[in-house]
């Protein structure tokens, strides 16, 4: 089966990527990619409009030279540490009894499980539907068609504040297009990273990028719990720039070329060059003490992580493991710290996979929320339950994510 192209954008700290995707033959097919520097975001969220606006036109535009069309139609990330996720239960009884369920059975069923009380700053930005229950039965993925007297839902709601929910969607406005559906940044990296079978078996998956670090859980092949936490590589950076006395750039470069997460990967008295301000001369200093200062600031992510793992209440479901990606990931040993940190053996360092001629652009782990967005919007387009009715914009839509495992795994 052949779909049509769609436009999908990270709005990462660091870079705004855009996407432009379509399927042929059930495959993945990456039509354009590009990836421009962005310094308007802080913590995943917006915090000066014209820079965000600036790079995703920029990003849009090159994508557009290079696929021969428009792209007004955006699918976005959203992100930040005000992002908050809940399962919320609906149920409906079903009249007559035993009748087979229709699709508007499904939209009552969902629709009721989201009438969840919010604060007046919060709203819903997306609703997932992670399982029925059909008269008790439990775990049916796919209800429509079979009978029942009685069905439930459990959905995975995530909400936002208004204020960084409408900074994205004006951010978007400004550069000329238009949002038609947000997907929350963790939930993206984890359909980015994770081969069909973790979803079903329970998986883990971490992004740790430049200022944010996303937290997924997946069981029973849908997503269970998301979080956003507001610290991530570049904190590595600035501890040390503030330790070591050198600028921002010589930290990142120390970082990248020299830095390992556990400071027992580096070799006793290894000397590294280290260009302090104010100083001419470069001067030597031992590797292990740069790797303590990143150990450190990876030690606490890692421990966040484990803490939000825990209130997931999920954490003994994790069969397939934790899967590790995002830029700060590219630590040599990261893998083995977070392992021990969150008591995981089966850890996999995950960057998301593609073929063609754009594999090289798209196989890094800092993509995996961009292509984690593409599959979602693109693997669940026949299962989109909603618009709810009367509403035309992005906003109360419903989707599902859990059909398409199941009918891979079922080979339907
Ligand atoms: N080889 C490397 N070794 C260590 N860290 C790296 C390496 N390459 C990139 N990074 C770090 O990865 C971070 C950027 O990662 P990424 O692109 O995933 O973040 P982002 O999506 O822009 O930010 P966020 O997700 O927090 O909004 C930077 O802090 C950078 O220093
Ligand atoms: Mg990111």
């Amino acid at each position: 089966m052949n779909k049509g192209l769609v436009c999908v954008i990270d709005l990462g700290t660091t870079k705004v990527v855009c996407v432009a995707a379509s399927t042929r033959e059930s495959e993945i097919k990456v039509e354009g990619v590009s990836t421009v520097g962005s310094s308007g975001m802080k913590k995943g969220v917006v915090v000066d409009q014209d820079a965000v606006a600036g790079a995703i036109d920029e990003a849009i535009s090159r994508v557009e030279r290079e696929v021969g069309q428009g792209l007004d139609d955006v699918i976005v990330s959203v992100s930040g540490a005000h992002l908050q996720s809940v399962n919320a239960q609906g149920f409906l009884p079903i009249h007559p009894g035993n009748r087979p369920i229709r699709r508007d059975d499904v939209l009552a069923v969902v629709g009721h499980s989201r009438q969840v009380v919010l604060p007046a700053d919060r709203e819903q930005i997306m609703a997932v539907p992670r399982e029925f229950r059909l008269d008790g039965e439990r775990n049916v993925k796919d209800p429509i068609g079979r009978s029942a007297a009685r069905m439930e839902v459990v959905t995975h709601v995530v909400t936002g504040t208004i204020k960084e929910v409408s900074a994205v969607d004006k951010a978007v406005n400004k550069a000329g297009r238009r949002v038609t559906e947000m997907v929350v940044a963790p939930l993206g990296s984890g359909m980015g990273v994770l081969p069909d079978k973790a979803h079903e078996e329970g998986a883990l998956v971490v992004d740790i990028g430049a200022s944010t670090t996303n937290v997924a859980v997946f069981v029973n092949g849908a997503v269970g719990y998301v979080c956003c936490l507001p610290v991530g590589s570049h904190n590595v950076t600035t501890d040390l720039a503030a330790l070591l006395k050198v600028s921002l750039d010589e930290a990142e470069r120390l970082k990248t070329t020299h830095g390992a997460a556990l400071s027992r990967a580096a070799a006793e008295n290894e000397p590294v060059e280290v260009h302090q301000t104010n100083q001419d001369q470069a001067r030597p200093m031992q590797r292990r003490v740069l790797c303590e200062i990143v150990e450190s600031r990876m030690r606490e992510i890692a421990s966040l992580v484990a803490r939000a793992v825990e209130r997931s209440g999920l954490g003994g479901q994790l069969v397939a493991g934790a899967y590790i990606t995002g830029g700060g990931s590219m630590l040599p040993a990261t893998g083995t710290l977070f392992g021990e940190a969150l008591g995981i053996s089966k850890i996999s360092m995950a960057y998301p996979r593609t073929s063609g001629k754009h594999a090289r652009a798209v196989e890094l782990p800092t993509m995996s929320v961009a292509m984690g967005l593409a599959k979602y919007c693109l693997e669940s387009e026949d299962n989109e339950f909603a618009p709810i009715a009367g509403v035309t914009n992005w906003k109360d839509k419903i989707r599902t994510i859990t059909t398409p495992f199941v009918r891979k795994s079922e080979g339907r």
